[in-house]
């Protein structure tokens, strides 16, 4: 099993030898390694088991920093990396050759952000090089939000993870990109569109796309939890039996009916910020539970609830 700490100068030794660390970030735990280091990075898919054709999103500490890996930048991406930056936004730039070609998948752009951790910025700070850091889940399930939950699942092939608590934001980073011109946002995440609007105007939405996608992320069925888990009403899905035993995902309050040991709310108030930060955490809890599958519910769709819908449509079970 990995140790679980909060020393960077032991995640600094470990990534300057090459080796892969979990780090905090504000939306979900990263898997990182040196990302000027092929073999570091060829590492990484290995952990997750995931495809060479999934890139992979580049942390630096600072757009001073970025600079060094991209270029062509747009001022609209400097003005938004000013005011997102440190934050939950991944811009999609030319990247030029100190990037290896396995961290963008051979693609021409190289997606990079600014993580807002203290933990994870004093880490960068004291690197030579850019993290290139997934999820820090196996490929395809439900992302970690706290040191324990990358534990689990990948403990056995790491060493260290660095502990900064439970993620604040709890859904992965926006990815955004430009298509001539135009901003094209390719993952709805913890800036919402309403944010992104405000400063770049109208952005595209780029439609799910099938066997080789232009962001994986987007792939239909991904944070999937092992349950069957269906997406609807809950009061027509527990009308119509879906499941013997059901465990619910509420959005508000819970279900009439059902044991409240295999329930979930995801924010009394409606408070789509702390209904982010629950999400993959009570996906987790019910995909634990002794239940035949999970049912559950979409919540406001504006800013954040978005996002959240999205992941909640990607977790569903396709019947
Ligand atoms: O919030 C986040 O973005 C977290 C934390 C750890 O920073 N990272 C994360 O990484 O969610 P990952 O690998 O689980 O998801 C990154 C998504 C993938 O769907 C990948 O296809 C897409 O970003 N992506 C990365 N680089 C890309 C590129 N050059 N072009 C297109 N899509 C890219
Ligand atoms: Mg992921």
């Amino acid at each position: 099993m990995a140790t679980i700490g909060q020393d960077i100068n032991i995640a600094r030794e470990l990534l300057e030898q090459g080796m892969l660390v979990a780090i905090p970030t504000e939306t979900v735990y990263g898997l990182a390694a040196n990302a000027l280091d092929g073999n570091a990075v060829a590492a990484i898919f290995a952990a997750k088991n995931r495809p060479y054709f999934d890139p992979l999103i580049v942390h630096v500490p600072s757009f001073a920093h970025a600079k060094k890996y991209i270029h062509d930048i747009p001022p609209v991406a400097e003005q938004l990396a000013r005011t997102f930056w440190p934050g939950p936004l991944t811009l999609l730039l030319p990247k030029n050759e100190m990037i290896p070609d396995l961290v963008t998948s051979g693609l021409d752009r190289v997606g990079i952000r600014c993580p807002s951790h203290p933990l994870t910025l004093a880490l960068l700070d004291k690197l030579v090089f850019p993290l290139a850091a997934p999820s820090a889940n196996p490929f395809g399930y439900v992302s970690p939000t706290t040191a324990q939950h990358v534990q689990d699942q990948l403990g056995g092939k790491i060493q260290y993870i660095l502990d900064g608590g439970p993620c604040t934001v709890g859904i992965e980073s926006t990815i955004l990109g430009w298509e001539d011109q135009h901003p094209v946002v390719y993952r709805m995440g913890g800036v919402s569109l309403e944010q992104l609007e405000a400063i770049v105007g109208a952005v595209k939405v780029h439609p799910h796309s099938g066997s080789r996608p232009q962001t994986p992320g987007q792939l239909e069925s991904h944070y999937a939890p092992h349950k069957e888990f269906v997406l609807g009403d809950l009061g027509q899905l527990i009308a119509q039996n879906t499941f013997q035993k059901p465990g619910i995902l509420a959005f508000q309050k819970e279900v009439p009916g059902i044991d409240k040991s295999y329930q979930r709310v995801l924010s009394p108030s409606g408070d789509l910020k702390e209904a982010a930060q629950n999400l993959f955490s009570m996906l987790r809890q019910l995909d634990g539970m002794k239940v035949d599958g999970v049912l559950a519910e979409e919540v406001t769709p504006v800013g954040l609830g978005r996002a959240i819908n999205d992941r909640l449509r990607r977790a569903a079970t396709k019947r």
